[in-house]
């Protein structure tokens, strides 16, 4: 074997295509019963959307993005998340113009180049919404209704959710200072990264993995105690709504999250069954986006769910179908005459909506029959020289090896009749 898919870049093979289905379907019925229209954005941008959108000293952009300089030397980025695009495509046609409230949802891969492990890979695929134009608390409830939503009516019922506040960026500046104060005379017990976090990102410390970080920040301030009170009482009536929708959550004053762009509201979705790469789902509120990129000052608030982690989540529930490839009728034909009206008839069959197949690896009659079998024909037909003659068609019982002959201009009308009589 010679190629092999980059490392962190995996094949989605056929047998797990049920899984994605079932996300990728539930989305897309949910999306519209909460008034969420498809958006697509290109696969790349250029760098500087993810640099500004993102934020220069997050590990996304300073770390984590694919950039590449294009053939006419420009800087372009395979987008490492989706939300700067959608802020970009927002503000490109103008949509501000066009509707108070743009509620848009889509479906997509994004690369970032992290370690690969369980649930992280470098290409993955994320679900997300984001509803720009209003800054009512009740948004921000419904988007995590709808982000909770979608997961258990994929059967996971064992989600949490986490929430927190990080206010506007006074408020952040205010706590960063304190932040650092506290920091500054513990540096020593940081890990090398959160060292550096500490001149770069501090509120990344918060949030670093490593025990010994997460005790020092144990004892530290926390956010929502420098929450003006704008932005504390948005926090209060936000939580007013998610007990309206009987959403339980617990408030986690650390969690900031790894994107530069967030305001005010914050929240993570997780399954306790996934381990280390806990995130199912993460947003929050980026009233600042629109007006960085140029725009008026909008308000705005989204999220987005890894598809990679909720499948790992559905293959060890049994409530996804796994039945794909169950054929409705195999056509056997024995030589090339036989073959040319078989082809047709196994059309005529698929444009009446039934799945079909004929030979394509010149088996013997023996042979057909057990590929009819294996993939779990429910009629098996064959047309072989005789029948062609007398201008018939054999319909063989697979369980019972009874046949029976169907006139061929019948044929199709019969199948689909003993189709429907089978249910
Ligand atoms: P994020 O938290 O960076 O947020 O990613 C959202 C979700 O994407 C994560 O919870 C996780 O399930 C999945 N994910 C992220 N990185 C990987 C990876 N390397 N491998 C597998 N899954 C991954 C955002 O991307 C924001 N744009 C969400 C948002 C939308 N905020 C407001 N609107």
């Amino acid at each position: 074997m010679k190629y092999y898919a980059p490392k962190g870049l995996y094949d989605i093979k056929p047998e797990e295509m049920p899984y994605w289905h079932a996300v990728e379907e539930e989305v897309r019925a949910t999306m519209p019963l909460h008034g969420y229209e498809e958006i697509r954005t290109p696969i790349m941008e250029k760098t500087e959307v993810f640099a500004r959108g993102v934020g220069e000293e997050t590990d996304v952009v300073s770390k984590e993005m694919y950039t590449f300089e294009d053939k006419g030397g420009r800087s372009m980025t395979l987008r490492p998340e989706n939300t700067a695009s959608v802020v970009r495509a927002y503000l490109e046609h103008k949509f501000y113009g066009k509707e108070e409230l743009s509620k848009w949802y889509y479906l997509g891969p994004m690369f970032r180049y992290e370690s690969p492990q369980k649930g992280r890979s470098r290409q993955f695929h994320q679900y997300g919404a984001e509803a720009i134009g209003s800054d009512d608390p009740a948004l921000d409830a419904e988007m995590i209704n709808l982000a909770v939503d979608l997961l258990t009516s994929l059967g996971l019922d064992e989600v949490g959710l986490n929430l927190n506040s990080i206010g506007c960026p006074d408020d952040r500046e205010d706590y960063i200072d304190e932040l650092i104060d506290f920091l500054t005379p513990r540096k020593d017990q940081l890990c090398h990264d959160c060292q550096e976090r500490l001149k770069t990102n501090p509120l990344r410390i918060l949030d670093c993995k490593n025990h010994t970080c997460q005790s020092v920040v144990e004892d530290g301030p926390e956010i929502t105690d420098y929450l003006c009170s704008e932005c504390q009482s948005h926090f209060d009536e936000v939580r007013a709504y998610l007990s309206e929708l009987n959403l339980s959550y617990e408030l986690d004053p650390k969690l900031v999250r790894g994107l530069d762009y967030y305001t005010k509201t914050v929240f993570e979705v997780y399954s306790s069954d996934l381990g280390a790469q806990d995130a199912l789902v993460g947003g929050g509120r980026y009233d600042g986006l629109v007006k960085l990129f140029g725009g008026d000052p909008t308000p705005a608030v989204g999220f987005a769910g890894g598809i990679e982690r909720l499948v790992l989540l559905l293959e060890e529930l049994d409530s996804v179908d796994l039945e794909t490839r169950d054929l409705d009728v195999y056509l056997a034909s024995l030589d090339r005459e036989t073959k040319k009206r078989g082809l047709a008839l196994v059309n005529e069959l698929r444009e009446a909506g039934v799945k079909a197949e004929i030979d394509h690896l010149d088996k013997s009659l023996q042979g057909q029959l057990g590929y009819a079998d294996r993939y779990g024909a429910e009629i098996t037909a064959i047309l072989g020289p005789q029948e062609i003659a007398e201008e018939e068609v054999t319909l063989r019982d697979m369980e019972t090896g009874d046949q029976t002959r169907v006139s061929i201009t019948e044929f199709s009308s019969r199948v689909i009749e003993q189709l429907n009589s089978a249910g």
